[in-house]
């Protein structure tokens, strides 16, 4: 079985759960070594802008990139966070090599709005730099940052990244890691399964804001493009790749339409 799993910047951000992530992630690549890793780092960029006194400003869960923020994107995604979290996952005893959407033209982008500045819409996807190392007995793990055919860098958000690698590598699985038990209701409560429709109308309700909603947005994707399975599902949970993986219930469970699929 293929797998993806997409690590949220806050787990990266706290020693104790990304140790916790890399234990279990050793687990996982020896049973399925078809697994590749993706991973945000919102968080860290955040604190970055704003120890240098640059704000940030979201619309829809998106970064507003400017130049300044796309020098700190390299620096951040592909360089810190990137290099941390590899290291943290040799340690723990995985043949882990970190990279980014422009290494190998993995995944190729285009401008998504002129108000969002550089961030991308990735259109184009070459999987062979993750064929090559997975066949090498690697572990890929990609920072959220795409490239063109002409030389541009572009801020890809990192679910919608995650998404291109799993269609682009042809993956059954695609594991969404975050800071949340799953995809809450209006009262709070966590919805088991959730269908693209019911998502539209969580978001059209405002219910579902910020990053949920690029979140949603990219499991629908995820859906559509061929992947089987797309799960939400709190990373600080003790075991919880080794359960989503058995098929336990456990988080949100993102389906194309209500009829159990
Ligand atoms: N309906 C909702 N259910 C759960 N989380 C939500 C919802 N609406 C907004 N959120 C926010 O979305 C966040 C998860 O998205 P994000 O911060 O981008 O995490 P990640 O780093 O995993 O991508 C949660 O921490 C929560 O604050
Ligand atoms: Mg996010």
């Amino acid at each position: 079985m293929k797998l993806l799993i997409k690590l949220g910047g806050t787990l990266l951000d706290e020693p104790a759960s990304c140790g916790a992530i890399a234990a279990q992630l050793r687990d996982l690549v020896r049973r399925h070594p078809q697994t590749i890793v993706v991973h945000g780092g919102g968080r860290q960029m955040t604190r970055f802008l704003a120890d240098r006194g640059v704000e940030s400003r979201f619309q829809n869960g998106l970064r507003v990139s400017t130049p300044e923020v796309m020098d700190a994107v390299l620096k951040v995604f592909a360089g810190t966070v990137n290099k941390e979290l590899v290291s943290v996952l040799i340690s723990a005893g995985l043949r882990a090599v970190g990279l980014s959407g422009i290494d190998g033209a993995l995944a190729q982008a285009e401008p998504l709005s002129p108000e969002l500045g550089a961030v991308g819409r990735i259109v184009r996807t070459d999987p062979s730099v993750l064929i090559a190392l997975i066949g090498a007995g690697f572990l890929p793990v990609v920072a959220c940052v795409a490239g063109d055919a002409k030389g541009a860098v572009y801020n890809v958000n990192a679910d919608q990244m995650a998404v291109a690698c799993a269609a682009g590598f042809s993956v059954e699985r695609l594991l969404f890691l975050t800071d949340v038990d799953g995809v809450r209701d209006a009262a709070g409560s966590v919805i088991p399964m959730l269908t693209a429709e019911a998502a539209r109308s969580l978001i059209a309700s405002g219910v579902a804001t910020g990053g949920m909603l690029a979140k949603l947005e990219s499991a629908r994707a995820a859906l559509e493009q061929g992947v089987d399975e797309v799960v939400i599902a709190p990373g600080s949970l003790p075991r919880v790749l080794e359960m989503l993986v058995a098929g336990e219930p456990i988080g949100t469970r993102f389906v194309l339409k209500g009829d159990g699929r």
